[in-house]
């Protein structure tokens, strides 16, 4: 666990290399105080006409254990996921390159091997146990709203990570866990009028979590960006 109050503040720059998906977590609850101040903070992000329409939904403690034993139970039930939104059933291209590069260097870690069924079935598995993190955060934006808006909920999922960087907390934005928006609407007795988008599971790193030594690479700028004068 990181001792915020007496580790030197990260730069910047840290903060934005220091941010990693982190999948293992220990029990201690982050004290109230900084838990009000981080999401005091990714108030800040930026969005279209200044209309915030992120709503966020926090279980912690006995309420977050209860929400993680309800989801383990849809996955194991193998209940019909019905996100609210979802990806494409599958990445072609460069996307599907990215995206299998990045499961190798994480299931390495893991010492789970390309034909361990069991092993990637509870590795999946861990997301639903949010990574036996203490605190989940749910994102939800009116149903109304498309995906220009949807644009402006991923800034704020980025503020939010990196103010949990910047004060020690490890963080892991989580898709897989939105697949059953039902059970998250009824947990917190959210409007059906909201679409659930992302969790993000917080809490401090347990470093001796394998799944937490993967770090995964960016391309390079030129593949990316274009910069003409
Ligand atoms: C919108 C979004 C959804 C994600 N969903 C999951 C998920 O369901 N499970 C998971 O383990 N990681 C998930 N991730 C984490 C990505 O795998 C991770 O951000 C990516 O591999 C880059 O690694 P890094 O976060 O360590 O830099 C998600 C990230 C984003 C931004």
């Amino acid at each position: 666990m990181t001792d915020n109050m007496t580790a030197p503040p990260l730069t910047f720059d840290e903060v934005i290399a220091q941010r990693k998906s982190v999948r293992g977590f220990l029990p201690q609850a982050i004290p109230e105080e900084l838990l009000q101040k981080i999401f005091v903070l990714a108030q800040q992000a930026p969005s279209n006409c200044n209309i915030q329409p992120w709503n966020v939904a926090v279980a912690s403690g006995a309420s977050c254990k209860a929400l993680r034993d309800k989801l383990v139970a849809a996955v194991k039930q193998q209940v019909t996921p019905n996100p609210d939104h979802s990806r494409p059933e599958r990445f072609e291209g460069v996307f599907r390159k990215r995206q299998v590069e990045t499961a190798v260097k994480l299931y390495d870690n893991m010492n789970i091997a390309r034909d361990d069924k069991e092993g990637r079935q509870w590795a999946m598995l861990r997301n639903f146990e949010l990574f036996d993190a203490p605190h989940i955060a749910f994102i939800s934006m009116p149903k109304i709203f498309n995906e220009s808006v949807a644009i402006d909920v991923g800034m704020y999922a980025q503020t939010l990570m990196l103010s949990m960087t910047a004060h020690g907390i490890g963080s892991c934005a989580q898709a897989s866990v939105s697949r059953y928006p039902d059970i998250i609407r009824e947990h917190f007795g959210l409007d059906d009028s909201l679409a659930v988008l992302i969790g993000i599971s917080f809490g401090f790193e347990d470093t001796s979590v394998p799944a937490n030594r993967t770090i995964v690479p960016r391309a390079n700028i030129e593949e990316d960006v274009l910069f003409l004068e």
